[in-house]
């Protein structure tokens, strides 16, 4: 159960009967008690009542006993709610025989269409592809374990005039080169001269040119080769998605080019919805409330003026076939903040045309960029953009020397096993734990630090708890009393029970940094408790409830940073 919605639903038809209408009783964790109430405070200033007279009216309206809560006014007008113990207790208690730690599947499923990832063929993915990744994968486990059917679309960058020059490469390389170059990961060189070429040698360019018309045209040997590049991509970002331990797998590619015969189709509908209005050779649409820099309304290109289609047409489509074909009612777009105005107008624009309607909805999940230690965009020292691959090398690298500095003894495979888990969790969770929207400086020291709010302290402390319920010999009794009685296991009983909540706020604003910082509260909570109670030499009725806070407390972090997509191990 969550306490938080259960001190709210309790709150609420007092503070309805008091305003005479609806009043979100604002309900959060108190340093003063276990949990406050601050909406006497607004709900005065609209009466033009005393704060703490309308506390007081609320209070003496509220129900709240029978749930073992008690309530006073304090402050200024605020509501202090203290749990007592013995409610605490059998709140817990009905945790342990909960296999979802009081997580409720959801009662209204979803399907959910989660657009993240989405490298570009023969070329490199970078560290906003990373970001990408890590946050579209917690979406999709979250998404999942509350019960959404949630389809996984890795939009590969697959199609688009650079394919003319990339294949024309292609050929002058040998197929055989080329295929062993790209499937080795060394896109960036391979993209790098084919650009050379391009920009230098005049034939190579129309060459390209008319190669690009031929794979439009589908002719079978460019259409072979253009499939070469595809594949031979797809095979080195699977391994990143290994290495990065993801659940985006080869099923989930649909490349841009999946949606060239739904192009003509979108044109047409727009057309005879009357929004396609011709610019300067191309078709657009002007979207309400856009404009440029000047003021003038700014148009969504649908059809470019040499007659091809480009990004955001292939966004169209897609949008409309997932909402269509599939019948997705939440479109996730998991992409860097710098696309913040080509969806914001592919979404007006799919409203418009009456494709996106509520309840369904659009919503572009931006972030912003990793930066260096200068605070710079992350560059490598020939200034070129970093490699991805070699960003999870040096985490896992750092995180297995680490491992083994700590505990000399470690075999080999043990330290690679705890090096993988580590580095590539102190990746992700540096990225879950700031806020989205926000850039972060990617910095070794702190991210894999055994304190602080990082994957490693939490790891830390599961292993610990693992280890505790190793030495107890006995698993813990799902229905063993619970007793609260130190403070200290009470603020771990309250972190504990508020599992619940947490999940579900996520579930709806996908801010993930709300999940980490609940984990390293948990976490910080286990660690008071496990220093003031003794566990393991506690009286046996004791012993054994502690055993349960204990076990509880190994299976929240757990599932939590599963959801994540962070490992946690046994012995560290
Ligand atoms: N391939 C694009 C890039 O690397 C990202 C595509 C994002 N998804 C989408 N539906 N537009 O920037």
């Amino acid at each position: 159960m969550d306490l938080e919605k259960l001190l709210s639903d309790r709150l609420a038809p007092a503070f309805a009967a008091v305003a005479g209408g609806p009043v979100d009783p604002l309900v959060r964790r108190s340093p003063r008690a276990d949990f406050q109430s601050d909406a006497a405070l607004a709900l005065a200033r609209r009466l033009g009542r005393p704060p703490r007279d309308i506390a007081a009216a609320v209070l003496a309206h509220a129900v709240l006993d029978d749930v073992g809560v008690s309530a006073e006014v304090s402050g200024p007008g605020f509501l202090n709610l203290t749990v007592a113990d013995g409610a605490l207790a059998d709140l817990v208690a009905g945790l342990a025989g909960d296999a979802r730690l009081g997580v409720p599947p959801t009662a209204t499923p979803q399907t959910v269409v989660v657009d993240y990832s989405a490298p570009n063929v023969a070329k490199e993915m970078h560290v906003g592809h990373l970001r990408s990744t890590v946050i579209g994968d917690a979406a999709v486990r979250l998404l999942e374990w509350l019960g959404h059917r949630v389809v996984r679309v890795n939009h590969l960058g697959d199609w688009g005039t650079p394919f003319g020059m990339l294949i024309e490469h292609l050929i002058d390389l040998g197929e055989a080169e080329a295929a062993q170059n790209l499937s080795m990961g060394d896109l960036d060189t391979f993209y790098r001269a084919a650009r050379i070429t391009f920009d230098a040698d005049e034939a190579f360019r129309e060459r390209s040119r008319l190669r690009v018309v031929a794979l439009q045209g589908g002719d079978e040997r460019t259409r072979r080769l253009w499939r070469l590049l595809v594949t031979q991509s797809e095979r080195y970002f699977l391994t990143v998605y290994d290495l990065l331990d993801v659940t985006l797998s080869a099923g989930d590619f649909r490349g841009e080019s999946t949606y060239n015969d739904l192009l003509a189709g979108v044109v047409d509908d727009l057309d005879r919805r009357g929004l396609l209005v011709p610019s300067d050779g191309a078709e657009c649409v002007f979207p309400p409330g856009f404009s440029g820099r000047d003021g003038e309304p700014l148009p969504l290109i649908v059809r470019k003026s040499d007659g091809g289609y480009g990004y955001p047409a292939t966004d169209l489509a897609a949008l409309r076939q997932r909402l269509g074909e599939w019948g997705a009612t939440r479109l996730l777009y998991v992409v860097g903040l710098p696309q913040r105005q080509h969806f914001a107008m592919v979404f007006a624009v799919a409203e418009e045309a009456g494709w996106l309607n509520p309840p369904a909805r659009a919503e572009h999940l931006g972030f912003g960029s990793i930066l260096g230690a200068d605070g710079r965009m992350l560059r490598s020292r020939a200034g070129e953009s970093v490699k991805l691959v070699g960003l999870l090398e040096e985490a896992v690298a750092r995180a297995t020397d680490l491992a083994r500095s700590r505990n000399p003894e470690l075999d080999a495979g043990t330290a690679d096993e705890i090096g993988r888990a580590v580095g590539i969790g102190a990746i992700k969770y540096a990225d879950l734990s700031v806020d989205r929207s926000k850039d972060y400086v990617l910095d070794w020291e702190r991210m894999l630090a055994l304190d602080g709010n990082t994957a490693p302290y939490l790891q830390y402390a599961y292993a610990r708890i693992r280890s505790v319920l190793r030495r107890a010999g006995t698993a813990a009794r799902p229905d063993a009393p619970v007793v609260i009685a130190q403070p200290a296991e009470r603020a771990l009983a309250v972190e504990l029970l508020g599992f619940a909540g947490v999940v579900g706020e996520v579930e709806r604003n996908l801010e993930f940094h709300q999940l980490a910082g609940y984990l390293h509260r948990l976490a910080t909570a286990f660690n008071a408790f496990y220093e003031h109670c003794p566990v393991l030499r506690a009286p046996d009725e004791l012993r054994e409830s502690r055993l349960l806070l204990a076990e509880l407390t190994a299976r929240t972090l757990r599932q939590g940073l599963h959801l994540l997509g962070i490992r946690t191990l046994e012995r560290m």
